[in-house]
């Protein structure tokens, strides 16, 4: 376990700066961040059977399209019910307890503001919390989702370990890249349930492996040990549905299949990104 002394408040998790045209988030302090997740969804960059025969289209379709689609979906009903806008749902995650509603401003005491005097600024609410466990949720999945595609590529198209920075990293903190995998599959075996497996750029520059359950991750200050917040350089879904149909059960068969296919060249780049 590492044992650095740094506070709580000190581990404000790297995120992302965002169109965020009506969130009043006390902890929206986020500075640029490349890896940035959009409202909708994205396009994947490889063809559905190209994952195979580690990760099955047919599972994949319904992975991408039903699951990450209904989640995307959810996630903008949610938002729609408050009229809220945003250009980048990564930085919704560290500030879920603080989302406010945009101000209110009544038309008849707009008018008399200017002509009067400043506009009025409006009364800003938190969010109801049925409504923050929804964006919890979708905008959770969405970002976890996202993620998880781009840290994905066909055999063959890449790097096929760390590269560069990550892999020095790796082999400092885990001994060899195998020790770091088989510390890695450790974890997201002994996970139970459904959730997602990290690997994770803490603020103090420490990667950590860790999980997270549902579809929390580790940029949800409030829902994550403080040890485990940072920005995810590498994310693998461990709810059944990423596996069932090919693997059933086999959890371990599925993590040593979707090794051939983690793009280790974004995982490069997003510890870049993490490490400016
Ligand atoms: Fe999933």
């Amino acid at each position: 376990m590492f044992e650095a002394k740094f506070s709580r408040r000190s581990m404000v998790v790297m995120t992302l700066p965002a169109s965020l045209s009506a969130i009043w988030a006390a902890e929206a302090k986020a500075r640029p961040h490349a890896l940035g997740v959009p409202m909708q969804q994205e396009a994947l960059t490889y063809d559905m059977n190209e994952l195979e025969p580690y990760l099955d289209s047919r599972t994949l379709k319904l992975h991408y399209a039903d699951h990450h689609g209904q989640h995307a979906r959810g996630l903008q009903t949610a938002l729609d019910q408050v009229d809220l806008r945003v250009g980048n749902v990564l930085s919704l995650m560290p500030c879920l307890r603080e989302l406010k509603k945009p101000p209110q401003v009544r038309k008849s005491i707009l008018q008399l503001s200017l002509a009067q005097g400043p506009m009025p600024t409006g009364v800003q609410q938190l969010l109801p919390e049925d409504l923050q466990r929804q964006i919890r949720f979708h905008g959770g999945a969405h970002v976890n989702h996202t993620l998880f595609w781009r840290f994905l590529r066909p055999r063959g198209q890449g790097a096929y370990g760390p590269l560069n920075g990550v892999a020095k990293v790796i082999c400092d903190q885990f001994g060899t890249v195998q020790s770091f995998k088989e510390a890695f599959a450790s974890v997201a075996l002994n996970h139970f349930g459904s959730g997602w497996a990290w690997l994770v750029y803490r603020p103090d520059g420490k990667l950590v492996i860790t999980t997270t359950r549902g579809e929390d991750n580790p940029l949800m200050k409030d829902y994550v040990n403080w040890q485990d917040e940072g920005m995810p350089i590498l994310a693998l879904d461990l709810w059944e549905h990423a596996y069932y149909l090919k693997y059933k059960q086999n959890r371990r068969a599925y993590i040593d299949a979707w090794w051939h296919v983690v793009n280790w060249d974004f995982v490069e780049k997003a510890h870049q990104v993490a490490s400016r």
